[in-house]
């Protein structure tokens, strides 16, 4: 039997596709959300039969708010309680934001921001009254300075560390747990996506898999941690952050950061 259901979303690809892994493994029903519904499809076939678990796919564009009421509705009417929600579906851009006026940045602040705030909402409420639950929620190393070029990404991490610690310190004593988990770079489409790929500094750090990384994720919320960074070299720039002056750390980030190909 089932220990619990979780809901995660982004489960089409990267660390969202691993952490539905990660949960199945553990015995959990499991609910997967993205827009690519025929990947979600193919993962809970394969869930399902390897790890007799039960598993709900809902396609839903969280860009969309309605879709996160529909989502909700749904879950309600179907009688699946949530114990574990991650919040994993994300994106971001790489480039000068005055370079052109494509409106992906509103996406990011719509999916990183108002998705994870209103699925939080929606299934938080709902924990509390149970007394039980866990709220696993994915920002970025990018969150602790901000990042010239990735100006609005930078903002919604930053956004999803400061909401998520402080909701943790509020239930408290509630019995639902908010962690964070920060990723450095990892192998994922969200490379591609960003336009990251091009960045030559990727060439010369460690990488994490997206299998690794979630794993640590899991690990962290179960263990009911708060914020959490993964590796050393992104412990490294977790204290550096803090410890060195933002200027510094504003104008270190622009040089690293500054698209150098054509293009821009
Ligand atoms: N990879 C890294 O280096 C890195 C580093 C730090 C933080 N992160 C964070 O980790 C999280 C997962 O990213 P990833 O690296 O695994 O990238 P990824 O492979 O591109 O996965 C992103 C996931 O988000 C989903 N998504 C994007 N827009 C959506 C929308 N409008 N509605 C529903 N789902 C949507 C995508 O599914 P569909 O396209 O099917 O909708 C996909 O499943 C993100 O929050 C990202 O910011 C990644």
């Amino acid at each position: 039997m089932a220990l619990t259901t979780a809901l995660v979303t982004g489960a089409s690809s990267g660390i969202g596709y691993e952490i539905s892994k990660v949960l199945a493994q553990e015995g959990h029903d499991l609910v997967l959300v993205a827009r690519r519904e025929e990947r979600l499809q193919q993962l809970a076939q394969y869930l399902e039969k390897d790890f007799n678990i039960e598993v709900t796919v809902l396609a839903a564009d969280l860009a969309q708010i309605s879709e996160i009421d529909r989502i909700f509705d749904t879950l309600m009417e179907r009688n699946i309680p949530v114990d574990i929600l991650v919040n994993n579906a994300g994106l971001g851009s790489l480039g000068p934001f005055t370079a052109d006026d494509r409106n992906t940045e509103v996406e990011q602040i719509q999916v990183n921001v108002i998705a994870t705030t209103y699925m939080t909402k929606k299934f938080a409420v709902y924990m509390v009254k149970r007394g039980l639950g866990k709220i696993l929620n994915i920002a970025s190393l990018s969150g602790f300075t901000p990042w010239p070029y990735m100006a609005v990404y930078g903002a919604t991490k930053a956004y999803i560390i400061e909401f998520s610690e402080a909701l943790r310190a509020e239930l408290k004593g509630t019995g639902v747990s908010v962690t964070v988990s920060c990723p450095g770079p990892t192998s994922s489409e969200f490379h591609q996506v960003s336009g990251t790929d091009h960045l030559g500094l990727l060439r010369y750090i460690p990488v994490t898999g997206s299998a690794q990384m979630a794993k640590a994720s899991i690990r962290a919320m179960h263990k009911r941690k708060g914020v959490v960074v993964h590796g050393a070299m992104s412990l490294g720039y977790y204290w550096l952050a803090r410890l060195l002056p933002r200027g510094f750390m504003l104008r270190l980030m622009k040089i690293l950061l500054k698209p150098r190909w054509s293009g821009f």
